[in-house]
């Protein structure tokens, strides 16, 4: 046991690899002999539990090596408490206390890379790594998801979901998109209505209600309606979007492992249920209605159903022995999919979309309501493209999104400035030499941070630095040549998929709101504070207050 009490009383962060095997070795052996000399039950599970907390902290030493991190772990648990609540600013000196540095929670041993170069080296090491989301992604997305799948077997699956995200396609969800803005504007307005006549005397920018919920419930929908079109009725959107609060909950960074009843883990995986069984009875509605002649793909669904249907038959061609001409070859040539492989991977894009874009939307209305220079550059060069067109719903077109480059700056710029995903939690599949001289641990959590690589002094210094937010960084400075610190949406194999859409969603929006609401941000002390919930929220949950403009008079 004395070298067991030696590594206890050591206050140096890093323990020697011999002392630690050493003392291990100790506990197994030793351990045993003084259970036998403890004569009662107490004396057993005391002497248990204390060389449990000894063999915990010692694979801790074991595992940390050199890295920055706590010298000492509370037993077990490590900082779990801290973690049920996470602060940015926790986060952010962990970022800036070294390249790598770790934590251990539970028995995850936790590894932090913060640096541009480090992050982008994790995200590029497939052969080391995998996305590893949290323990019980797997039991609300179930096991047999794609987004679980590693390898040549991703790749493949990946590159067959690539047709869902083509310019074409894109195009062909715009006016799903413009409906649902449309409608949920107006809500926004009756909203904000119904608050100022409850705060008669309060001016529009004082007051206000808190948004953020608004903004994920109008994001929801815009995804369910580009995902799934019109299979979904109003009230089951409303209750999609109900229920992935609890989804989100559940599958926070860390939380309880097991699902016990009434936990937010059983509250998410009841809910993941019912989304999962609502996406396959559309997938089910959509492969009725694709058959119709004439039917057009108006959503992701649609487009994917479309092209299993071109897929077989091709392949039924083939198998008869004809010749295909090549550019009779469907563009993607898809195997059949079940309503339920379809509903799961709908779900991942859920997953995946809404709570990165309820941040940047929550952000970006919050940036462009205190800055109305910035709101009016947008405004003006709508006018200008749109012209008669301004602010119509409907009308505006993928040609029209590619040419509001200044509308497009303001997006990069708020998910520059406040990047919806500040880590992407992978897993250490073998043995991973890191660094020449620190190697992760297998079945450990390597986490890649976006934060400091989109905040670089160097790739971000002019327009006032990273810490301001200057949009004119990507339309007359240099940001666009940045192209190795833009880790919004991560980079490698596993890059983000919806990337264009989230862009073109955003610009879209913030076009047509800007063309006919004014939005006013009533600013207290922690609109600037970020609140960490998966992605990252304004701490005052944004108060805002709608407000209707002309378009064709401004
Ligand atoms: C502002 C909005 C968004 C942000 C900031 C964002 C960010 C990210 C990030 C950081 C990753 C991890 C990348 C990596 O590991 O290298 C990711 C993955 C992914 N994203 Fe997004 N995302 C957004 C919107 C969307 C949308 C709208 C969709 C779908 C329509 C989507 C679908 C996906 C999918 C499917 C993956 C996993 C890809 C794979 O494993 O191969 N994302 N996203």
């Amino acid at each position: 046991m004395a070298a067991v009490m030696d590594a206890l009383n050591s206050t140096s962060s890093i323990v020697p690899a011999s002392t630690i095997e050493a003392t291990i070795e100790a506990v197994n052996t030793g351990f045993l002999g003084t259970i036998a000399e403890s004569t009662s039950t107490f004396g057993i599970i005391v002497t248990l539990l204390a060389a449990a907390v000894v063999y915990d902290q010692l694979s801790y030493w074991r595992q940390k090596g050199e890295l920055v991190g706590p010298a000492w772990k509370i037993p077990f648990i490590g900082p779990f408490l801290e973690s049920v609540w996470p602060k940015f600013e926790k986060y952010h000196a962990k970022w800036m206390s070294g390249p790598l540095s770790c934590v251990s929670v539970f028995h995850k041993f936790v590894i932090i890379a913060s640096t541009r170069d480090m992050a982008r080296q994790i995200f590029n090491a497939p052969a080391y790594v995998k996305p590893c989301v949290v323990d019980v992604a797997t039991k609300l997305l179930r096991p047999e998801n794609w987004v679980f799948l590693d390898g040549k077997a991703h790749v493949e699956y990946r590159k067959g979901l690539n047709g869902l995200f083509t310019r074409q396609a894109l195009a062909a969800y715009l006016p799903g998109q413009q409906e649902v803005y449309e409608e949920y504007f107006e809500a926004f307005h009756d909203v904000s209505e119904k608050a100022r006549e409850s705060q008669s005397g309060v001016g529009p920018d004082k007051g206000g209600v808190k948004f953020v919920y608004y903004l994920r419930e109008i994001m929801c929908a815009v995804s369910c309606r580009t995902f799934v079109g019109h299979y979904m009725s109003h009230a089951q959107v409303k209750e999609v979007a109900d229920d992935y609060y609890n989804i989100t909950a559940a599958l926070e960074l860390v939380n309880f492992p097991i699902i016990l009843p009434f936990t937010k883990t059983w509250y998410g995986k009841k809910a993941s249920d019912k989304v999962l069984e609502m996406f396959a009875s559309c997938a089910a509605k959509s492969r009725i209605r694709m058959k119709q002649p004439g039917a057009k793909a108006e959503c992701i669904m649609d487009r994917w159903i479309v092209q299993m249907m071109e897929s077989d038959r091709y392949l039924e061609r083939i198998a008869r022995g004809e010749t295909v001409p090549a550019e009779e070859k469907p563009q993607h040539v898809l195997r059949q999919f079940t309503d339920f492989e379809i509903s799961m991977t709908i779900f991942t894009f859920l997953f995946a979309s809404q709570d990165a874009t309820s941040s940047a939307c929550s952000w970006l209305l919050q940036l462009t309501a205190d800055r109305p220079e910035i709101l009016q550059k947008v405004r003006e060069e709508g006018k200008n493209i749109m012209g008669d067109r301004y602010g119509k719903y409907g009308a505006i077109k993928i040609d029209d999104v590619e040419k509001l480059v200044y509308t497009r700056a303001v997006i990069k710029e708020t998910l520059r400035y406040r990047p919806p995903v500040i880590m992407v939690p992978y897993m250490v599949k073998k043995d991973y030499p890191v660094t020449p001289t620190y190697t992760a641990p297998k079945g450990s959590m390597l986490i890649p941070s976006t934060w400091l690589s989109l905040h670089d002094p160097e790739a971000y210094g002019t327009f006032g630095g990273p810490d301001e937010f200057a949009p004119e960084r990507w339309t007359e400075g240099d940001a666009e040549d940045k192209g190795k610190n833009w880790l919004v949406f991560g980079t490698g194999p596993h890059y983000c998929l919806g990337q264009q859409y989230a862009v073109m969603n955003l610009m879209l929006m913030l076009h047509l709101l800007s063309a006919n609401y004014d939005w006013h941000h009533h600013i207290t002390p922690q609109s600037e504070e970020i609140r960490v919930f998966a992605t990252i929220f304004p701490m005052d949950d944004l108060f805002l207050s709608f407000t209707k403009r002309d378009a064709a008079a401004a």
